[in-house]
């Protein structure tokens, strides 16, 4: 049976760096029997832009039906100011809401040939393989109430909810201890429990989940120590887990630690392994229609999608060798560009790895 796949290439660079996923699977199917069939449909600006709405119901009911869907990016100066339901963003949320994709996946692996592109110091982040599992449909992203209003003194205000119910808290938390068992078994759980009452519960419930991973190790920390411990010594941890806007900031951060935003995949599984997969950055407006994106990250998530949704381990492999390959060969986009290397853009990038598939 074939694999449905629904494409939603979005604003900016997003159209470029899904050309090189659509250039990817084609090359797939044809010389290494991938079963897929590809759909394309519209969501962010480009789903204002078709059908007045971020996620058009048209990209919902297709996305329901695929086997995986991915994403480019959402975004743009040219929708900043549009109300909040109609921006770009809205769509991303509400997808991720409505397919019910609680636990985003976001690896940070230094691939050895980036070592030099790394903000850090090789010592410090050479075989640095940390996973991120950030909790996607709930938090101050999606609690209520949530606004602005004018107070009867005149002053302005806005605010939102952050908050977590204990089965929200608890699903994640079993995702990460899951995660946990199958690489280095250690947890850490970052929160802000000296402040929150919603980090209390959130430590509270992850306690209570630990009961039953008497094989993982569990540690918590504060967000901002592990801010502050990921540029450090980011080889300290193995998996974090963390609610939506902590991990929101923490993985763009752990994404320097691997030479560049452009390098980092991810995936957002609903409780049956269903997948949205989409880079971590955005649309970079400072560099859309240049070609000169970093698509790595974006063929790295087709990788993934391969791997948790399609059941297509050994195609997922075959996708990740090649980008080894590539880096080793020297190829590189401007973002993770050093000495002796090769400049290329996103297409000769993606192309690249196409002619790098091997058996
Ligand atoms: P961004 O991730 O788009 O860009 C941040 C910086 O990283 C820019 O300098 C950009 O050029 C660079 N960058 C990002 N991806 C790159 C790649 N593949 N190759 C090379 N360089 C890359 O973040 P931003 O500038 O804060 O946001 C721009 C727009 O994207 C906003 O509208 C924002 O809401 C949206 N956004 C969307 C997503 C998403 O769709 N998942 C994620 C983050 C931001
Ligand atoms: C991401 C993005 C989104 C988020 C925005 C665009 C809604 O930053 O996917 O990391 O904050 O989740
Ligand atoms: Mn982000």
């Amino acid at each position: 049976m074939s694999h449905k796949i629904l494409i939603l290439p979005g604003d900016g660079i997003g159209p470029e760096i899904v050309a090189e996923a659509t250039r990817l699977l084609h090359a797939l199917k044809d010389r290494f029997a991938l079963a897929v069939e590809l759909e394309e449909a519209a969501i962010g600006g480009a789903g204002y832009d078709a059908a007045g709405e971020p996620l058009p119901q048209a990209t919902l009911d297709l996305a329901r039906e695929a086997d995986g869907v991915l994403l480019g990016a959402v975004g743009g100066p040219r929708y900043d100011q549009l109300p909040w339901e109609k921006r770009p963003e809205r769509g991303l949320l509400a997808i991720r809401s409505q397919l019910e994709l609680f636990a985003n996946l976001r690896p940070a692996i230094l691939y050895p040939q980036l070592a030099s592109a790394s903000a850090l110091k090789p010592d410090i982040v050479g075989g640095l393989d940390l996973m991120i599992l950030r909790e996607l449909t709930g938090g101050a992203y999606f609690g209520q109430p949530r606004g602005i209003r004018t107070r009867e003194d005149g002053v302005r205000e806005g605010f939102n909810t952050l908050i977590y119910s204990e089965p929200e808290i608890e699903r994640i938390a079993r995702s990460g201890f899951e995660i946990a068992m199958k690489r280095g078994r250690r947890l850490c759980s970052v929160d802000k429990a000296n402040v929150l009452e919603v980090s209390q519960l959130w430590r509270e419930v992850v306690e209570r989940v630990a009961r039953d991973y008497p094989d993982v190790a569990l540690s918590h920390m504060y967000v901002d120590n592990a801010a502050m411990q990921l540029v450090r010594a980011p080889k300290q941890f193995d998996v974090i887990v963390t609610e939506n806007m902590f991990g929101d900031i923490l993985s763009d951060a752990a994404a320097m630690l691997t030479g560049s935003i452009g390098m980092l995949p991810s995936a957002s599984l609903d409780a049956q392994g269903k997948g949205l997969y989409e880079p971590i950055h955005g649309s970079a407006p400072d560099i859309a229609g240049q070609g000169m994106a970093n698509p790595l990250a974006t063929l790295l998530s087709v990788a993934m999608m391969l791997r948790y949704s399609l059941g297509e381990a050994a195609q997922a492999d075959r996708v990740e060798a090649a980008v080894g390959r590539v880096l080793d060969q020297g190829q590189r986009t401007p973002d993770i560009w050093s000495e002796g290397c090769a400049k290329v853009g996103t297409r000769e990038m993606g192309e690249a790895v196409v002619a790098a598939l091997a058996d």
